[in-house]
């Protein structure tokens, strides 16, 4: 059981059983915990639910409860406030960015959109609420390949910010996109030598791998798709061993529901554990129970940003169906 000394100013420091003291505040706030399978095993466990960026978005396009805490990165809670402009939706820590998303300058982009005046833009989740303002349709990992093979053959396309995503979209659907050159921190780290190397050791694993991996790496993989997807391939495939290479959080998720299956998470480039989100794992479970507890920090957003994005998320969320 994960215990922890509070201070409770002016009273003594007193030892609360987090995991308790969240499931009240939920209760108590009428609050669902959102969470990605990047955050830290003892958020993953206290979550309402765990998903992809597709499936946290549809979470939240569809809750009841009166307050969201997201428990991911801030362009995630972003799209949850997007599509609840009027609910309290509360981030356990503000400075969970996203490299990825951090690629890609509003200024910048406007710039680059306006020298492909007649392309349709489809920007990958992982963006900011002002970069979604400025799209035609928001995608995921998991349906970016549905949502571009949507579009009529004609019609040139912007994809951002992710080349790696983009560069995999390109070969699954034949269609030319103009990229923007953004990439992942994370998922650029992974190395495809070290791949080999493993899978060497490993000859009987197979390997899975997220699309925003760089493309030597995605050669390697036996499968590719999002983290639900992931997660679903390696429950449904009969085989014992994989070799994981995306954020390691998401093996949590997997040991959880294939206890009898070997996870062994691809090494990055270093001597480093920088195949763990940086920005995810800024969210602790201290601060997941502060923030409900103080109900902040929240996520604001001005109301012209809020309608300007929500229309690209709403496409997507009808052309995912
Ligand atoms: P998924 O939508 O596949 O969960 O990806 C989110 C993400 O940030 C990957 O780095
Ligand atoms: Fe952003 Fe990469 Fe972290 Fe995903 S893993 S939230 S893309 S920095």
């Amino acid at each position: 059981m994960f215990t922890t000394a509070l201070s409770a100013n002016p009273a003594p420091a007193t030892t609360v059983d987090l995991f308790e003291a969240i499931a009240a505040l939920k209760q108590e706030l009428n609050a669902v915990v959102l969470a990605h399978y990047y955050q830290e095993p003892d958020i993953q466990d206290v979550a309402d639910y765990i998903g992809d960026s597709l499936g946290l978005s549809q979470q939240a396009a569809q809750t009841d409860a009166d307050v969201i805490v997201f428990a991911g990165v801030h362009f995630m809670a972003e799209t949850a406030k997007i599509l609840n402009p009027n609910k309290l939706v509360l981030l356990p820590d503000l400075n969970a960015g996203c490299s990825l998303a951090d690629t890609c300058p509003p200024d910048q982009f406007a710039a680059f959109k306006a020298k492909h005046p007649d392309h349709l833009v489809i920007s990958y989740i992982n963006c900011s609420a002002e970069i979604k303002a400025m799209s035609d349709i928001i995608c995921t990992s998991s349906n970016a390949v549905k949502i571009v093979n949507q579009i009529p053959a004609d019609q040139p396309i912007i994809f951002a910010p992710d080349r790696n995503l983009g560069r995999y979209v390109m070969a699954e659907t034949g269609r030319d996109l103009v990229l923007w050159q953004g990439s992942c921190m994370v998922h650029e780290t992974f190395s495809e030598k070290k791949l080999v190397q493993l899978q060497m050791e490993y000859p009987h694993a197979e390997i899975v791998a997220h699309p925003e991996c760089e493309e030597p790496v995605l050669r390697q993989a036996h499968f590719i798709g999002s983290t639900t997807a992931l997660l679903k391939y390696v429950q449904q495939r009969d085989l014992s061993q994989f070799i994981v290479v995306t954020e390691s959080g998401i093996i949590h998720q997997m040991e959880k529901q294939v206890p009898n299956k070997h996870f062994i998470p691809a090494p990055p480039t270093g001597n480093c554990a920088c195949n763990e989100c940086p920005h995810m794992r800024l969210n602790t479970l201290e601060k997941l129970h502060r923030a409900m507890a103080e109900r902040q920090p929240e996520i604001s957003l001005s109301p012209e940003i809020c309608a300007a994005a929500l229309k690209p998320i709403q496409r997507m969320l009808e052309m995912s169906r």
